[in-house]
């Protein structure tokens, strides 16, 4: 019974730190080899997870198979500290993520996104000049624009209103249809002289690197695949957490065995 628990402790952070190998090799990679702003927007947060995964279940291990009490102590304060903190992430992510989504347009395959609809805390990490220079040279670098002009060269009017494109299709490459210009390409519109109060209109350029790349729908059509995202994210954190309780139980019961143990106590200078 004694042993039981802290095998398992045992072994689930031997599963944690199974985990955090590709995780960390994850990280390691895209800070070599990611080349675009894009990629190498996550490595760091990745390597900080994998360090950390890696160095607690180190902690978790050692604690409960050489039952090493204060270790064990600190081993189960980070982890209640981990379990808040996605605990704190889930709840966050939901709050945030709760609001907006793209609008449908009468006769068209696609649908089409306002910066308003999404949450106050989304539209301001997006309107931070700072912040949307970086995605705004990922979105360049990732083609998305430049892909879609491939596969729709040449596609009739008619037949473009009937694709369905997604978010940042739809936000970054095209004008928004309340602007009314006319139609030569996927990418390439001829403005019309009566401009539309919406900005995003006189924002509108053919040429290839600026699109609407800088308009609230773009904006919006990013936001929307952060959304979905965020969404996985949250439901992954909820098995998450689930799994870290379960360890986390696991740990205090092993705790209390190395308690129960006085000499192992008095070997390590602990007093109840
Ligand atoms: C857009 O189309 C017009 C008319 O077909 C063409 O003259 C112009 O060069 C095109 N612009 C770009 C940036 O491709």
């Amino acid at each position: 019974m004694v042993r039981c628990s802290n095998n398992l402790v045992g072994i689930l952070n031997f599963v944690v730190f199974l985990l955090s190998v590709p995780i960390l090799a994850g990280g390691i990679w895209l800070s070599q080899k990611g080349s675009t702003e894009c990629e190498r927007f996550l490595d760091k947060p990745v390597i900080a997870l994998g360090v950390f995964l890696m160095v607690v279940a180190i902690a978790g291990l050692i604690g409960s198979c050489c039952r090493v009490t204060w270790l064990l102590w600190t081993y189960l304060f980070v982890m209640f500290l981990l379990i808040l903190l996605v605990f704190s992430i889930t709840v966050f992510a939901f709050v945030v993520t709760n609001k907006g989504a793209g609008e449908t347009v009468s006769g068209k395959g696609y649908k089409e996104y306002r910066l308003g609809d999404y949450s106050n805390w989304l539209q301001n990490r997006v309107n931070d000049d700072k912040n949307w220079n970086k995605i705004r040279s990922c979105l360049v670098d990732s083609k998305v624009c430049s892909k879609l002009e491939a596969k729709l060269v040449d596609v009739p009017v008619t037949n473009f209103y009937q694709e369905h494109l997604t978010a940042l299709q739809s936000g970054c490459c095209k004008p928004s249809d309340q602007c009314g210009f006319n139609y030569n390409s996927a990418t390439n519109w001829t403005k019309t002289a009566v401009t539309h109060p919406n900005q995003d209109c006189q924002l509108w350029d053919n040429a290839p690197d600026k699109l609407c790349f800088d308009c609230q729908s773009c904006k919006a059509g990013l936001l929307d695949n952060v959304k979905s995202a965020w969404k996985k994210v949250a439901v992954v954190n909820i098995i998450f957490l689930v799994f870290l309780i379960i360890v986390y139980s696991v740990g205090c019961c092993a705790l209390r065995n190395n308690r129960r143990d006085g000499s192992y106590s008095r070997t390590y200078g602990y007093k109840p």
